[in-house]
């Protein structure tokens, strides 16, 4: 279903929007790709790119995370026009949800009707290791906050919010691109800190196989303004408590760029197959 933005508030981020048609010279994107920590690997497959810094959006929020280079990029991928934000806000970093649905909010004004929305996750489900990409298939939003609440979005039904014919899109690509591809619920925190060894037992009791700080809200809004949902989940450590060793962002980076490989391979399949 498609739920309606109330009209009394401001369309989200108007002056980006008109920004980044105007400059990307009104091109009609199909697809939406969101790169998540050490994901930007991906921009190096691109055709045709062109490339503006988020930076020099006006009205755009700032992103300060190692890893996420802030740029949006329209470009060809597998013969489609794709719209690409390598790095995106997140919550911790202003304590909005629009701010970390911005990716969304932008790709649906622009008239995006398929969004891949991709993250660095943390290993809940022990039958997973480091390096696995895992689809998402469903999610638990354990931000305590809705995005679609804070745009005044009424009360309905988003399920499923991850679009299932996707889904069987993206196993068939897995397939042709040698992906053992894992799948499974991505748990949405706040953050900035990692989880502690007790919060992870608690995760792990609530059916969660991921754990990260991104895309719940995006997920959310792309689902009520009536586009498709994917989410791609990089499994970058295991959370706290699973293993002994320290968790850094900087771990989280290098694993990321590890996997580009299967990670882009992947991402060219599916975006072949639509
Ligand atoms: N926890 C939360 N977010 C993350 C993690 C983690 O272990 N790894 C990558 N992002």
């Amino acid at each position: 279903m498609e739920m309606k933005i109330d009209r009394s508030i401001e369309i989200p981020f108007e002056e980006s929007i008109g920004y980044l048609r105007e400059n990307f010279a009104g091109k009609a994107h199909e697809i939406a790709v969101v790169l998540g920590s050490g994901l930007g690997g991906f921009t190096r497959h691109l055709d045709e790119k062109e490339s503006l810094s988020t930076t020099d959006i006006p009205g755009y929020p700032r992103s300060t995370v190692i890893g996420h280079s802030g740029r949006i990029m329209s470009a060809r991928v597998a013969g489609r026009r794709v719209l690409v934000f390598s790095g995106r806000v997140h919550y911790y970093e202003s304590a909005s949800t629009l701010h970390a649905a911005v990716t969304a909010i932008v790709s649906h004004f622009l008239g995006i009707k398929v969004i891949v929305l991709t993250n660095a996750a943390g290993i809940l489900n022990e039958t997973f290791y480091p390096g696995d990409l895992m689809l998402v298939k469903d999610q638990l939003n354990l931000t305590s906050r809705n995005v679609l609440a804070d745009l005044h979005f009424p009360v309905g039904n988003v399920n499923p919010i991850y679009s299932e014919p996707m889904a069987g899109l993206m196993y068939e690509a897995s397939e042709r691109a040698g992906v053992n591809l894992k799948g499974g619920t991505y748990v949405g925190l706040t953050g900035p800190s990692y989880e502690t060894p007790a919060e992870v037992r608690m995760y792990r009791a609530l059916g969660g196989d991921a754990v990260g700080m991104s895309t719940v809200h995006e997920a959310l809004y792309a689902r009520a303004a009536g586009m498709d949902v994917v989410g791609i989940s990089c499994l970058t450590n295991y959370s706290t408590g699973i293993t002994s060793g320290k968790l850094s962002h900087a771990e989280v980076t290098e694993i990321g760029a590890r996997v580009d490989t299967k990670f882009s391979g992947l991402l060219t399949a599916f975006i072949g197959s639509l």
